[in-house]
């Protein structure tokens, strides 16, 4: 039998946790979205969730807000267990003056941040707030900024995870933009810098919430979010998903799973993927689910620069970013985006002591004023640093192309690459045949009988010399030229070698990656 101070605690307790009460909540309900409680109960492990900080108040005295009680201040914040492994978390109250944020509001945010980085465990934020408390000014305004200097300190430490299940707009949205994955709703989740309103009052532009800052403007155009879901409940699924292939922090190793999928398994199927033409594009995608343990991907940015694929997989049981050209998309060339997608994922997994594979079908940086003007040099430039930087076991296999700087970019020995495969259709060059011949032979050529019969002739004389794998073989810059059906059980042997990598570099206050 509760006390009457016992039983006025249970009953404080249950009127907070209902937030901004039942009517608010159906509109959230009917607005197509949870209640941030009901998210986080699916989020983590059954009866796992603890929640602190429920009686948490505001100090606003502006405008009424000293007679307004929000219950919880608009975001419940804890920890709990997800796949048993210990996660912090804060998710914004809409019900609770349209989720936005405080000072105290703030405050219950970036103790969460503090104590997940304190226990180095992953801090997971769900975001659905109308953003700063305007009658709040300055002290809203001061809590993001604690927020994003904690995401900062965080960063490189312990997983961060942004999630959009709601609005995110103006400055909000760049706690999010600091953290390492973002994963969207659609139709619910929106994140801009300024909403539509604003948009048509400056610029005249008619554009919906949806289109200017929906999951897809971001996921598929913008590149500012990782994931994608069509409801919560799938977006759920996929943060735990993501979650399976991470560590708790830098320090830990990332989860290792029991691995019934053969290790020495070959597969023809690869020994026939490599179209005969150097034309015609085939399925990088195949080849990732031939390689990974049953044949599970992960696919980070998968509607962004789809030249590229990043993504994660297992290798006997073990966590593994993959960074494959895509031949399907644009002939697998390197461009901004591609290039801002993939080191972004290398600087991901290196942070996370997650191997790196590289699989490469490259036919070059993409030639045009767009590219140049918009900053390929800068752009790419990522790229190489990210590579040279990580220092996380790094397998890299030439599956055909590999020209000029793109060969260099895409993991090279040169790069740092602990081993290097080729298949045997790998052409490791400066550049095509094409291209070669008809500058090196240009002369040649011109003072010919027939330049056209010349021109062939010294094509086919350049690729029998030049596009294959044994010339840089022969430097040592591939390890192994190896059958395509073979590759599984030899990535997973070298990373096995590689388990024990050890990189000293020189002291630094940090890198300055050109960004
Ligand atoms: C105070 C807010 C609020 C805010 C919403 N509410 N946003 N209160 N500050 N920022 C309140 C509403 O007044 C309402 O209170 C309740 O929350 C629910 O909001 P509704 O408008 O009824 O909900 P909905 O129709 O779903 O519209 C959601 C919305 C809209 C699109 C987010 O509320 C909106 O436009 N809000 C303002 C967005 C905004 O401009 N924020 C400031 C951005 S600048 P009642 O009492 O009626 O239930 C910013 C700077 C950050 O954030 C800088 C960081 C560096």
């Amino acid at each position: 039998m509760a006390t009457a101070k016992q039983q006025e605690l249970l009953e404080l307790k249950a009127r907070l946790r209902l937030g901004g009460g039942e009517k608010a909540i159906e509109k959230q309900h009917g607005n197509g979205k949870q209640t941030a409680r009901e998210r986080l109960v699916k989020l983590f492990d059954e009866d796992s969730f603890v929640e602190t900080g429920l009686f948490v108040k505001h100090r606003c005295q502006n405008f009424g807000m000293e007679k307004k009680e929000a219950p919880g201040e608009g975001v419940v914040t804890g920890y709990g267990t997800i796949d048993g492994r210990l996660v912090y978390a804060a998710a914004q109250d809409f019900t609770v003056i349209g989720g936005s944020l405080g000072e105290m509001h703030a405050a219950k945010i970036a103790m969460a941040q503090e104590a997940a980085l304190k226990a180095g465990a992953p801090m997971i934020c769900i975001n659905d707030s109308g953003g700063a408390r305007i009658q709040e000014g300055v002290d809203a305004l001061a809590g993001y900024g604690r927020i994003f200097y904690n995401n900062t300190m965080a960063s490189g430490v312990i997983p961060q995870i942004s999630v959009i299940m709601g609005p995110c707009a103006g400055g909000a949205v760049y706690s999010p933009a600091l953290t390492d994955f973002i994963f969207m709703v659609k139709g619910t989740g929106q994140m801009f810098i300024t909403g539509p309103q604003v948009v048509k009052a400056v610029t005249g532009e008619d554009v919906t919430a949806e289109s200017l800052g929906g999951s897809m403007a971001h996921n598929g155009t913008s590149g500012c979010a990782h994931f994608s879901a069509d409801t919560e409940d799938e977006c759920i699924a996929q943060i735990r998903q993501l979650l399976s292939y991470l560590p708790q922090n830098n320090l830990d190793p990332a989860p290792v799973y029991g691995c019934a999928d053969d290790l020495n398994r070959e597969d023809a199927l690869l020994n026939d993927i490599v179209p005969e033409s150097p034309n015609k594009p085939y399925d990088m995608m195949t080849v990732i689910r031939t390689l990974a343990d049953n044949g599970e991907v992960m696919e980070y940015q998968q509607y962004f620069a789809r030249n590229i694929i990043t993504a994660f997989i297992r290798l006997n049981g073990k966590s593994v970013g993959v960074i494959a050209s895509q031949p399907k998309a644009m002939a697998g060339c390197l461009d901004i985006n591609a290039a801002d997608k993939a080191s972004r994922f290398i600087r991901t997994c290196d942070s996370f002591n997650i191997p790196l594979l590289t699989l490469e079908d490259v036919p070059g940086f993409l030639p045009g004023t767009q590219q140049e003007r918009g900053g390929i040099i800068r752009h790419g430039a990522k790229m190489l640093y990210a590579y040279s930087e990580a220092t996380v076991p790094k397998v890299t296999v030439i599956t055909r192309k590999a020209y000029g700087g793109a060969y260099i970019g895409m993991c090279s020995k040169h790069l740092g690459a602990d081993m290097v495969f080729a298949w045997p259709d790998a052409e490791i060059a400066v550049m095509g045949a094409d291209g070669a011949a008809n500058i090196i032979f240009s002369k040649e050529i011109k003072a010919a009988a027939d330049p056209a019969a010349k021109r062939k002739e010294k094509i086919a004389e350049y690729q029998d010399a030049m596009m294959n794998p044994y010339v840089a073989a022969a430097r040592g810059y591939v390890d192994d030229v190896i059958l395509p059906g073979e590759t599984r059980k030899r990535v997973i042997s070298a990373f096995e070698a590689l388990a024990g990598k050890r990189v000293d570099r020189p002291k630094k206050k940090h890198g300055n990656i050109p960004l």
